[in-house]
């Protein structure tokens, strides 16, 4: 059912958030191969870590939740049982890419898919080097289902034509239960957490610039932790505070990976009031980010950020719109084989409310400053448009009606609440 959002000037609050989605992911993937129970605090709510749950569950790893606390009771991949049916990975490409490279080395076939928007989307680019360790793949034409006889694998260098951290993580899994060395060398620096996380779970990892290896054969030890707020959650709070004309928010134990953050880089350098400080570093950096109502500008989003901050695309195009003059971003086009094409889902929507936004092949040119007006927009089923859309919405004139408020609940279920809260 669609849901109204009304402008609002004020918003406050301090806050902490869900553990962070490709973290929880990495948590549950990494604790599975390991012996012995590991126990994570503060496990992202998320759909798609939920997805992940269920598919090791479907594989005969136990897990239990209470509340945020997840416990995971892992007995080494020789322990993993061929499944009863198809792996649903819902709406969650991590899960399906992730779960690919560690299924590679089981000796038994396993078919991987998910809903219609995963199965729009790219396989190829896991099932190529996976295929070169040895084991069997196809996919439909290049999209799940994924369908994975695995056996025995060879370690592999794999040079990856894309920099993505999913790929990255799904070679190295693989790698883990590989003969030999596995490396993986990528274009630009994707997100580091599986570099981070498996030292942490007893792995030992090299890193070089743009490339990481490991030994195959390792053994996994479980892991304790609690796992640090989403940061990618927090950037559309972020933006909402930058926007509105009566706003402090603080967000506490959040996710502070410099992988992750280049949108607070950009958005600082368009004028944003932030602050950002760090807490802990291990194994991944923690702290808090403040963020006050700003006046922004536009800027030119260098290319080589593109990677660390693909994901807060669409928080960055609805900050874009309210600042002062030109904002260009370039080198995304992997933004079109996203939960949904979101290049084109942020024209439309925001185009819908006033914006003058112009989509081009790999990336958006905004020309912003002026008002946006409530509209009817549609969130194409994709959670990070339905968040952009809603905060734009907060700063509009007018009310907007957003059509699938309930596809937050893939990365962030509480978000509306928050934000009611935080405007109230
Ligand atoms: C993720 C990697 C990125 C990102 C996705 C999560 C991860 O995808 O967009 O939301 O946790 O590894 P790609 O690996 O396709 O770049």
């Amino acid at each position: 059912m669609a849901l109204t959002l009304s402008p609002r000037a004020r918003l406050r609050g301090a806050l902490r958030l869900p553990g962070d989605k490709s973290l929880s992911h990495r948590a549950a993937l990494f604790a599975a191969l390991a012996h012995g129970t590991s126990c994570f605090e503060n496990f992202s709510a998320a759909a798609d870590c939920a997805s992940t749950l269920a598919c090791l569950s479907a594989l005969g790893v136990r897990s239990e939740r209470e509340g945020a606390r997840v416990r995971v009771h892992g007995a080494g991949p020789e322990a993993l049982r061929a499944p009863a049916g198809d792996l649903d990975c819902g709406n969650s490409g991590s899960s399906l890419r992730m779960l690919a490279g560690l299924l590679a080395a089981r000796p038994w076939r396993s078919t991987l898919t998910g809903d219609a928007s995963l199965l729009r989307r790219p396989v190829e680019r896991v099932a190529v080097p996976l295929r070169a360790m040895g084991a069997r793949l196809s996919s439909a034409d290049g999209r799940p289902p994924l369908a994975i006889e695995g056996g025995p694998l060879r370690g592999l260098d794999y040079a990856a034509p894309v920099a993505s951290a999913q790929v990255k993580s799904a070679v190295l899994l693989a790698g883990l239960q590989a003969q030999g060395t596995t490396r993986v060398s990528e274009p630009a620096a994707s997100r580091d957490h599986t570099e981070r996380l498996l030292p942490a779970f007893g792995v030992p990892v090299t890193r070089a610039h743009l490339s990481v290896s490991i030994e195959g054969g390792a053994r996994l030890r479980p892991l304790q932790w609690s796992i640090p707020g989403d940061v990618s959650s927090a950037a559309f709070l972020v933006v909402a505070a930058l926007l509105l004309p009566d706003a402090h928010v603080r967000v506490d134990d959040v996710l502070l990976n410099p992988g992750r953050t280049a949108f607070l880089d950009v958005l600082r350098a368009m004028g944003a009031r932030l602050r950002v400080e760090p807490r802990a570093s291990e194994p991944e950096p923690v702290g808090s980010i403040e963020a006050c109502s700003s006046r922004l500008h536009g800027v030119h989003v260098p290319v080589e950020l593109v990677p660390a901050l693909i994901d807060e695309v669409p928080a960055l195009a609805v900050a874009a719109c309210a600042a002062e003059g030109e904002f260009t971003l370039a080198g995304a086009a992997e933004l079109r084989v996203k939960e949904s094409d979101r290049l084109a889902a942020l024209a439309e929507g925001l185009g819908r409310m006033g914006a003058e936004i112009e989509e081009r092949p790999d990336g958006l040119c905004v020309r912003g400053g002026r008002r946006l007006r409530g509209a009817p927009v549609r969130a194409h089923g994709d959670h990070r448009i339905a968040m952009a859309l809603a905060v734009a919405a907060l700063q509009a004139e007018g009310d907007t009606q957003l059509d699938d408020p309930d596809c937050v609940a893939v990365s962030f279920p509480g978000f509306f609440d928050v934000l009611r809260a935080a405007t109230a």
